[in-house]
């Protein structure tokens, strides 16, 4: 057990509660797999009728096959391809925005998105400085064409900035530093985090991409019915709402019930808060994550 309080990790972080994947040898595929048959099931989709699977994920199973095609496995999906995305936390938003040129293209018509993380297999439970943040959990969506141009995902800006890597990573199991003896003695198998560092990038470019998204469009606070951030560090997203112009009842925040579930949270946040959302709504969805990787979606609610 690290040296911290449970009303530290509130106070600087937001987080109560973090849910976590315990048993050995199930990785980030078992609970996408999990959620793709819960959506299935909820659409009444048969799995023949899938064209592509896309999972975002920086904890795949293992480094190589994608966890998509694992899932595809699992589930029995037979006639579709898919690949992982890696984009960190902004594994949302840069997943979807690719698999809506795939069906903008008309190359598919029906996807299933999975974003999906096991952070406890990549977190180092004796480092005070990042063990309290991140939690386990996966969503799947099914991703179709519609017949209205005036909704969905209306526009989207996106960044990268290689600098991040010094900054966030996971250093060794890959193939510039492949797993020793003493890489593991070095726990540099586990996420690094210079969290100040972060702290301070991710709140001026989510706030910045999120502004610049609202002067594109000509948008103002009244006309933005919710923020769906990241959800990094209540201080990060409530930040970024405020640069906005928006009230805290426009900031939807869950962190308290996961932690930081990377590339996942922003859908964790749409799935808890669905029944709020009205047709016509203007939805900004931003997020910040590892690389540095950031960027900003409109999305016009549909239904
Ligand atoms: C990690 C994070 C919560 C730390 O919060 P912070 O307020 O910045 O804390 P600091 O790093 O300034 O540390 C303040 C003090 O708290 C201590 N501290 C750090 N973690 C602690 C913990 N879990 N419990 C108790 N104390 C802790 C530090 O050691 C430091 O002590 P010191 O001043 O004696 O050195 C914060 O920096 C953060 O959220 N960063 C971004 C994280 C993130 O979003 N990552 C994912 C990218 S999307």
């Amino acid at each position: 057990m690290v040296d911290t309080s449970d009303e530290w990790i509130r106070e600087r972080t937001g987080i109560v509660e973090r849910h976590i994947l315990k048993q050995d040898g199930l990785g980030t595929s078992e609970m996408g797999a999990d959620a793709v048959r819960k959506l299935l099931a909820a659409t009444g989709t048969s799995v023949d009728e899938i064209d592509m699977l896309v999972c975002a994920t920086v904890t795949p199973d293992m480094l190589f096959p994608a966890t998509a095609n694992i899932i595809c496995d699992k589930v029995g999906i037979k006639n579709a391809w898919g690949f992982d995305i890696n984009a960190g936390c902004s594994g949302f938003i840069y997943s979807f925005t690719a698999v809506d040129a795939f069906i903008r293209a008309g190359r598919a018509k029906k996807m299933i998105l999975v974003c999906g993380e096991r952070m406890s297999g990549i977190t180092d439970y004796t480092d005070r400085n990042t063990c309290p943040l991140f939690g386990d959990a996966a969503v799947a969506m099914l991703i179709e064409p519609t017949d209205n141009p005036n909704e969905g995902l209306i526009d989207y800006e996106h960044h990268v900035d290689g600098i991040g890597r010094h900054y966030l990573y996971q250093k060794a199991g890959g193939s510039c530093y492949p797993p020793t003896a003493e890489t593991v003695a070095r726990r540099e198998h586990f996420v690094y985090q210079d969290g100040k560092t972060v702290f301070k990038y991710a709140v001026s470019n989510m706030a910045d991409v999120s502004v610049g998204m609202m002067e594109k469009h000509d948008l103002k606070p009244e006309d933005i019915a919710y923020l769906i951030p990241h959800q990094a560090n209540l201080r990060i997203l409530a930040a970024t709402g405020h640069r906005m112009g928006l009230d805290d009842g426009k900031i939807l925040v869950n962190i308290e019930k996961y932690g930081n579930t990377a590339g996942t949270s922003i859908p964790l946040v749409m799935w808890d808060f669905k029944k709020r959302f009205k047709k016509g709504d203007n939805l900004i969805i931003s997020a910040f994550g590892a690389g540095f990787t950031w960027g900003a979606l409109l999305y016009k609610w549909g239904i």
